[in-house]
């Protein structure tokens, strides 16, 4: 088991001004927080995006996994992981022994944030800033609040940022459990670096047995 690892919950101060707080229902389960996040406006990205993808998949989750945003499949259907990466993750876990139906999907944030190729109109994917991880923190608090899954699986640096601070590094404590005031939890690699891997096979392998580990937390 590893070391105890506080989750990063205080906004700092690169948040300031962005902020979904205002946005989030006063009560009400995982619904109201969807159909609340909808219409969010806690920073900039909601201009470009074509909608807010919330988080999808049991409302009984014991594991919940965190991606860092939608991509352009997600954006335009409204679902997280819906793309290649969400292909590669569901066929990753189905290999590591998680059943995807006991699982809920989300991201760090909640829309998609891109730029428009020079010629043509291909949307290219673009990190999200700290503010607006930080703005849009309160979303996924609010998930996890509801979920309170048995396991949290934190995908690609992004989300593990967001959840267990910048001085967390994927490459050093993936797939080693982390205790944390909200339960286990355990990173891995984005599945999208899987598919950019010049060693896919390499890549998927590591990502399949990180997520045994996960499977074996839940026996
Ligand atoms: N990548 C993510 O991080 N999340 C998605 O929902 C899709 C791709």
């Amino acid at each position: 088991m590893g070391k105890a690892v506080p989750l990063v919950e205080e906004p700092t101060e690169a948040g300031e001004g962005y902020d979904a707080t205002p946005y989030l229902p006063a009560r009400g389960g995982l619904a109201a927080l969807r159909r609340a996040a909808a219409d969010c406006r806690g920073c900039p990205l909601f201009r470009d995006a074509t909608q807010t993808v919330f988080g999808a998949g049991s409302d009984s989750a014991r594991t919940v996994f965190v991606g860092e945003q939608p991509g352009d499949q997600e954006d335009r259907q409204g679902e997280p992981f819906v793309g290649p990466a969400g292909r590669l993750l569901r066929k990753a876990m189905n290999e590591g022994g998680l059943d995807e139906r006991q699982a809920y999907f989300t991201n760090a944030v909640k829309h998609f944030k891109f730029t428009v190729a020079a010629r043509g109109k291909r949307r290219i994917h673009k990190a999200p800033s700290l503010r607006e991880m930080t703005a849009c923190r309160p979303w996924l608090n609010a998930e996890l609040a509801q979920l309170d899954p048995e396991v949290i699986v934190v995908l690609g640096a992004t989300a593990a940022k967001t959840l267990l601070g910048s001085s967390f590094r994927v490459t050093k404590e993936r797939g080693t459990p982390i205790e944390s005031e909200r339960g286990l939890v355990v990173a891995t690699v984005h599945p999208s670096s899987v598919l950019r891997s010049d060693d896919r096979a390499e890549a998927y392998a590591g990502l399949v047995s990180d997520l045994r580990v996960v499977a074996g937390l839940l026996e």
